[in-house]
């Protein structure tokens, strides 16, 4: 499927405008602060407005892609920022630029297609023409015709050139941000970029796309990646065929500030314990007694050699890169107002991966995406949630799990730590 659908903009209302009203007279944060979550703040459409201005314009990095979707001089894929469409280019020199997807003339789309390659960026409107690097190279008629018509004398083309943002890379990784005031990527990123070093070591390979419409408020999707409390209890196949049990060696990794995570889990490292087995019994998690017909989805290869099975990463406020057994993936939060997302899957492998590798990492793409045998569940349970929230009058989170407090150090899974953090860069972000 296509990675992203332009035919239909983000609806800026909220899935019950009336109650979304109702909800913002009552906007006040629960005064336990970061380890409540109000459930307004999934729903209110205001609230929403202020996360493009605040949060996806404000001073983060946001993942725009993988720099092999762009690989030749000439290519370009487009995206989203929050709301915000934005070009990715490759240049003829093979420098990588991010930009505005909106002409400086009128503000038409510059492209409507996910990926091209072209010379220049072309606006269809008045044809006016951009570099790959978005600098204004041509506005049709500027002269005029028959000394009537045509720009200003005072025009100059360099002052309308389209909104560019700046942009850094990581291990093929691309993130862009609106805000001259981020700190260096890999400063923001901090110990964080160590999980995402290990998983992308070499030259990457795109293997193909999913594109998953959540009808749940981004914040929703983004808590689940994070929590790793549930990962052993909602996914039913990690625990059951034992890709990933509490009772295995696992961590869990925060940058200094809080805002990026990973947690990591090793296979066939089990510790039984007598307090594991009594609450293991009351999980409909983990079933010996179920057995798969084809067990080789099963069959995974310890590329690493550090005996990770699963590691998931997940930064600040929209991106996650996964490793489940030898699946590789990026996921990128592309919102769709207060009660939709859309969740793009990016699988790939390794340039230099042979046939039986390839074969393995797509066979084992099954475990993750819109239907896979791991996260079918987290798409559902934040729609479920979203639901249950009803018209969000009242009502809260509870997010004690682990404490009640920031502290990012530990290695249990059973903490919501890395979501009371989240809570509270949200919380400052927004001025709540
Ligand atoms: S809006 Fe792009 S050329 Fe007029
Ligand atoms: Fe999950």
């Amino acid at each position: 499927m296509c990675p992203l659908d332009h035919s239909e903009p983000g609806p800026l209302s909220a899935n019950h405008p009336s109650d979304s009203t109702q909800a913002a007279a009552s906007r006040i944060w629960p005064s336990e602060g970061y380890t409540r979550a109000p459930y307004w703040v999934y729903q209110d459409a205001e609230t929403f407005l202020q996360e493009q201005e605040k949060i996806f314009r404000g001073p983060n990095w946001h993942y725009l892609g993988l720099e092999a979707e762009v690989k030749d001089p000439g290519s370009f894929k487009s995206t989203y920022i929050g709301e915000q469409s934005v070009i990715l280019t490759r240049a003829e020199d093979g420098s990588l630029h991010a930009m505005v997807n909106r002409c400086a003339h009128r503000g038409n789309m510059m492209t409507r297609e996910a990926f091209g390659s072209a010379k220049k960026l072309y606006c269809v409107y008045h044809a006016w023409s951009y570099t790959l690097k978005g600098d204004l190279s041509h506005a049709a008629f500027s002269q005029g015709l028959r000394g009537e018509g045509g720009l200003p004398k005072d025009f100059k083309h360099a002052d309308h050139g389209l909104q560019k943002l700046r942009l850094e890379t990581l291990c093929g990784l691309v993130f862009a941000t609106f805000s001259d005031e981020t700190v260096p990527l890999e400063e923001w990123l901090g110990e964080v970029a160590h999980g995402i070093r290990r998983v992308l070591k070499k030259p990457l390979k795109v293997l193909g796309y999913d594109t998953q419409r959540i009808h749940a408020n981004w914040k929703a999707y983004h808590e689940n990646p994070r929590d790793s409390y549930h990962a052993n209890i909602l996914h039913t196949f990690y625990g059951t065929f034992g890709l990933s049990r509490m009772s295995q060696e696992s961590g869990m990794i925060l940058d200094k500030t809080g805002r990026h995570v990973y947690f990591y889990t090793k296979a066939g490292t089990e510790k039984k314990s007598e307090d594991y087995e009594k609450t293991s019994s009351q999980l409909r998690s983990h079933n010996d007694g179920l057995k798969l017909e084809d067990p080789s989805i099963l069959k995974w290869t310890d590329e690493y050699g550090d005996g990770v099975s699963v590691q998931i990463l997940t930064t600040y406020p929209g991106f996650v890169l996964h490793q489940i057994a030898n699946s590789l993936a990026t996921r990128q939060i592309c919102t769709k107002g207060p009660g939709q997302t859309d969740l793009v899957w990016t699988y790939f492998g390794f340039e230099d991966d042979d046939a039986e590798m390839t074969e393995r990492r797509l066979v084992q793409t099954n475990l993750a995406g819109s239907a896979g045998m791991i996260s079918v569940e987290d798409a559902a349970v934040c729609e479920m949630m979203q639901h249950a929230i009803g018209d969000a009058q009242k009502g809260q989170s509870f997010i004690e799990m682990g404490g009640k407090d920031l502290d990012i150090s530990g290695s249990s899974k059973l903490s919501e730590r890395a979501i009371r953090n989240f809570w509270h860069h949200y919380k400052t972000d927004m001025n709540f």
